[in-house]
C-alpha cells in the first residue's frame, strides 16, 4: 500500500499566514501539521509516500526533504492547479500505479494515528474505505448516509438538513476503481474535481465503499479557531521534558516542555505549553494551550491559548494576548514614539482585535 498527502491548495482561510508560509507547515504543539501526517502514514507500516505540491512546493520540500528522517521515501508530485482533491489525485496516477493507497489531507489532524483503519482495509476486498466521525453540527461538512448494512449510500456535502450526523474526515482509501471514477466525474460549481464526487460514482456503479468510524478526536486546521483547538489538543497529550533552562525566580506547572537551548527568566508557565528552542521568556506570563515556536522571544507580557511562530517578539504589551495566532519575525512592541497610537504595520486580510 502506498501513501498520498495532499500539500497544495490555496490555504485562504488561513490568510495572511499562508501568502508566505504553505499551511501544512504551521506548527501544532510546535510540529508542523504535515509532519504530523506523514509521521502517522509511517506508523501504520507505510514507507512509500508520495506528497502532492503547489505554489508553496519549495518551502515544502525543503522542509520535509526525501523523508530519511522518518525512515520512508518521499516522491513529490507538482499539481498544475490547485483543480481540487479528485485532481490531485489524478495527476499523482504515475506514482499511485495501480496500488491501493490512503490518501491523507495535509493540514488534517487525528488522535491516535490511522494504523486500525489501514488494517481493516488492507485485510477486506472493499474498493474503498472513508473515515467518518460524528460531529454536533454535520451541516459544515461532508455528510455521508450509511444502509442497514452500514455500506455508504450517498455523501452531500455541507447539507442543510442533514440525515446522518458522520462528517467525512480527510483520511480515504482506494483501490484501483478510483482511477474509472475519476475518468467520469466533472468540475463542481466550484471548477474543482471533488473527491466526493469520486467516491458517489463508486457508490452508484456497484463498488464497495465502507465506512471506518474514528472516535478520537479530528481536527481540520483550515481556520485560526482549528488550529488553537488542534493545538490545544496535541499539547494535552505531549509527554512533556523540560531540556532547556528555567531560572530559580521562575514558576513551571502542569505539562509543559521547555526545549534545548530555551531559556525561561523571572516568568511563569502554566501547562499544558511549548517553549521551543532558543526561545526566551522573560519576566512574563506563558499560560495553558500555549505553543512558542523557536527563536522567539516573549519579555514582560501575557500570553495563553494561542500560537506564536519563529523568530517573533512579544515585549512590554499590557493586556494578556489569547486565542491568537501570531506568524513569523512579527513584532509587537510598545511604542514610546509620541502621539501614544496604535501603530500598525499589517499584510493583506490581518486580524486584530484590540481592546
Ligand atoms: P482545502 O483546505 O480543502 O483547500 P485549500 O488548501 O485550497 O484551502 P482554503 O479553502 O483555505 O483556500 O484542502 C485540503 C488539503 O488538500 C490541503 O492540505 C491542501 C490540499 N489540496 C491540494 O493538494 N490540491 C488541491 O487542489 C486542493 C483544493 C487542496
Amino acid at each position: 500500500m502506498k501513501g498520498l498527502v495532499l500539500s497544495g491548495g490555496k490555504g485562504t482561510r488561513l490568510y495572511p499566514l499562508t501568502y508566505t508560509k504553505a499551511k501544512q507547515l504551521i506548527p501544532v504543539a510546535n510540529k508542523p501539521v504535515l509532519f504530523r501526517v506523514i509521521e502517522a502514514i509511517r506508523d501504520a507500516g507505510i514507507t512509500e509516500i508520495g506528497v502532492v505540491v503547489g505554489d508553496t512546493a519549495s518551502e515544502v520540500k525543503e522542509a520535509v526533504g526525501r523523508g530519511k528522517r522518518w525512515g520512508v521515501n518521499i516522491t513529490y508530485i507538482q499539481q498544475s492547479t490547485p483543480s481540487g482533491l479528485a485532481h490531485a489525485v489524478k495527476e499523482s496516477r504515475e506514482f499511485l500505479g495501480d496500488d491501493r493507497f490512503v490518501m491523507f489531507l495535509g493540514d488534517n489532524c487525528i488522535q491516535g494515528g490511522i494504523s486500525p483503519l489501514i488494517e481493516q482495509f488492507g485485510r477486506s476486498d472493499w474498493n474503498a474505505q472513508i473515515v467518518l466521525t460524528r460531529v454536533p453540527d454535520p451541516s459544515q461538512f461532508g455528510v455521508a448516509e450509511l444502509d442497514d448494512e452500514g455500506r455508504i449510500v450517498r455523501l452531500v456535502e455541507k447539507p442543510k438538513e442533514p440525515r446522518s450526523n458522520l462528517a467525512l474526515v480527510g483520511i480515504y482509501m482506494f483501490d484501483q476503481s478510483i482511477w474509472e471514477a475519476i475518468a467520469h466525474i466533472k468540475p463542481s460549481w466550484r471548477g474543482e474535481l471533488e473527491i466526493t464526487d469520486a467516491i458517489q460514482y463508486l457508490v452508484e456503479h456497484g463498488y464497495r465503499v465502507f465506512p471506518y468510524i474514528h472516535r478520537g478526536w479530528w481536527i481540520d486546521t483550515g481556520k485560526r479557531s482549528d488550529m488553537l483547538d488542534a493545538n490545544r489538543l496535541v499539547l494535552e497529550e505531549l509527554e512533556h521534558r523540560i531540556d532547556g533552562f528555567v531560572d530559580k525566580d521562575s514558576q513551571v506547572t502542569g505539562k509543559v516542555t521547555v526545549e534545548q537551548g530555551a531559556e525561561i527568566i523571572n516568568s511563569v508557565i502554566r501547562g499544558p505549553a511549548i517553549i521551543g528552542e532558543h526561545a526566551r521568556v522573560v519576566n512574563s506570563y506563558v499560560g495553558p494551550f500555549t505553543a512558542i515556536y523557536h527563536h522567539t522571544e516573549i519579555e514582560d507580557s501575557e500570553i495563553e491559548h494561542s500560537i506564536v511562530l519563529e523568530n517573533s517578539s512579544i515585549v512590554s504589551i499590557p493586556h494578556r494576548i489569547e486565542d491568537s495566532l501570531i506568524g513569523r519575525n512579527v513584532k509587537i512592541h510598545r511604542s514610546p514614539i509620541k502621539p501614544k497610537a496604535y501603530k500598525l504595520m499589517l499584510g493583506d486580510n490581518s486580524d486584530v482585535g484590540i481592546l
